[in-house]
């Protein structure tokens, strides 16, 4: 076939045109769904042949079958496993300009609006978790993203201070979420350098713990360069004293990072803020727009207290990335071709503005301690902790045991995963004990949706505790 019949393929998207069929088709499908997820009888095929040349409506009919069907559907409230709240429709919306407009957003010559967008909604984050005019920033793919880049920043700054990496060693607790581990390992301090501070039996820091934990690496001739403050951990949503591991980085002279990728909806409420009010004095923050600003995928960012605190980032290049120009979105930044995401965030702050925000952030906030003070009031429920933030952990006891209520829990919500229309949780570990996990996030959850939860829960927990044959009195 000649060029002009892909030509074809590139045309645009006008309100009559058979393509803005096709989205309207897709996206009816999507907001369609009526299940939190439906899961596909069988296996749904994705293999490309070596010819797969194929007429966009057959395209788009397939997409609809094997991949719209069978997605987990993050509007539905029963969908609370993870950090995954629905995308605002404007974001969607900004979503469909980011792609067709397709802005790279790393030099100036590519995405002339991007550098300056993005400086403005880093600009607007930062005011946001108290730092002042100096601080600066950048939009990353998400915490993992943002927690590697400041522990690189903050290695930079102890090696200019002559430490050399076998000394080094980070402090955080042991709720810290992964990516500070790869972060670790990536920057090649090893496994070992990552000194994780035990929390007690509701994944808490006890007071001084930090302090102490670095004391005692100092004491055996460590130098720990870099403490991170876990404010909404990954487990149960809970916010570390940020006080603590300020004072104590400053009293080591290392970089005191908050990793804020779920709390930093705090900082969007002026009922819940004042638990954020420390981390204005930490050097770096990372706070994730997807998991708590209505922002589809992928929109991080690492916030940074001091204006060129973010110097190490700084590279050149002759075709690219040259000396004199400061309007570059990548300017300072470890990933080369970006999307210009930073418009997406931009549009939903622009529409939901300070006020939607703290609504949003207190809904799920409010949801988040009456569930979990509903399910503290029945005698076979367990919850973990209070809620700091919007996610609630809990575990059914049987009262047979450990062991069994671990399976019991463990199997609980892998069936519940399986079955459609059921809620959606997620499961973790504390401690040995497993515990399930919802996050509620979702505008459209509302305390009426609990005893459903409850009672799925249950009646599924209770078949599975029959199936280990553990009856109402235990063995
Ligand atoms: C506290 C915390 N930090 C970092 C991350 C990593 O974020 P991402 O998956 O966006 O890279 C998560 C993810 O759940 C998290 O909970």
């Amino acid at each position: 076939m000649s060029i002009e019949n892909y030509r074809e393929s590139f045309r645009p998207l006008h309100s009559s045109s058979v393509e803005v069929a096709h989205l309207h088709e897709l996206l009816g499908q999507v907001y369609g769904l009526s299940a939190p997820l439906t899961t596909p009888s069988e296996h749904v095929d994705f293999e490309l042949s070596d010819e797969n040349s194929a007429p966009l409506a057959e395209v788009v009919e397939e997409v609809g079958r094997k991949v719209v069907r069978y997605a987990v559907n993050n509007r539905h409230p029963l969908a609370m496993a993870h950090m995954h709240p629905p995308p605002s429709t404007v974001s969607v919306l900004g979503d469909a300009v980011i792609g067709a407009l397709n802005q790279c957003a790393f030099i100036w010559e590519e995405a002339p609006a991007a550098a300056l967008i993005e400086r403005e909604v880093v600009r607007w984050l930062c005011r946001r978790v108290g730092f002042g005019e100096q601080a600066t920033g950048l939009l990353t793919s998400g915490g993992t993203m943002s927690n590697l880049l400041a522990a690189y920043l903050a290695l930079t700054r102890a090696r200019e201070h002559s430490h050399v990496p076998s000394d080094l060693c980070v402090i955080a607790s042991d709720q810290a979420h992964f990516s500070l581990q790869k972060a670790v390992s990536l920057l090649g301090l090893g496994q070992g350098a990552l000194v994780r501070v035990e929390t007690d039996a509701q994944g808490r820091l006890l007071p001084g713990a930090v302090r102490e934990a670095a004391l005692r690496q100092a004491g055996a001739g460590r130098f720990p360069f870099l403490f991170v403050c876990t404010a909404g951990t990954t487990n149960a949503g809970s916010i570390e004293p940020s006080e603590e591991f300020v004072e104590t980085a400053a009293l080591f002279g290392g970089w005191c990072h908050v990793d804020a990728a779920h709390g930093g909806m705090l900082c969007l409420s002026p009922r819940h803020r004042a638990a954020a009010e420390a981390w204005r004095t930490a050097d770096s923050i990372s706070w994730d727009p997807h998991k708590s600003m209505y922002v589809s995928y992928a929109v991080g960012a690492l916030l940074l207290r001091d204006r060129d605190a973010d110097a190490a980032l700084e590279f050149h290049s002759e075709y690219a990335l040259k000396d004199d120009e400061c309007l570059d979105a990548g300017n300072r930044h470890f990933e080369g071709s970006r999307r210009f995401d930073a418009l997406k965030l931009w549009m939903t702050i622009r529409h939901f503005g300070t006020s939607g925000y703290a609504a949003l952030v207190d809904h799920g906030i409010d949801l988040s301690r009456a569930f979990a003070l509903k399910l503290s009031r029945c005698n076979d429920f367990e919850v973990l902790t209070d809620p700091d933030t919007n996610i609630v952990c809990f575990r059914y006891r049987r009262g047979c045991g450990d062991e069994v209520d671990n399976r019991v829990n463990t199997e609980t919500q892998r069936s519940l995963f399986r079955m459609t229309g059921r809620p959606l949780l997620s499961s973790t570990k504390v401690r040995g004990s497993v515990y399930l996990r919802a996050v509620l996030g979702n505008p459209f959850l509302a305390e009426k949706d609990f005893d459903h939860v409850i009672a799925a829960v249950r009646d599924e927990a209770g078949k599975q505790a029959a199936g280990l044959g553990a009856n109402r009195e235990c063995p």
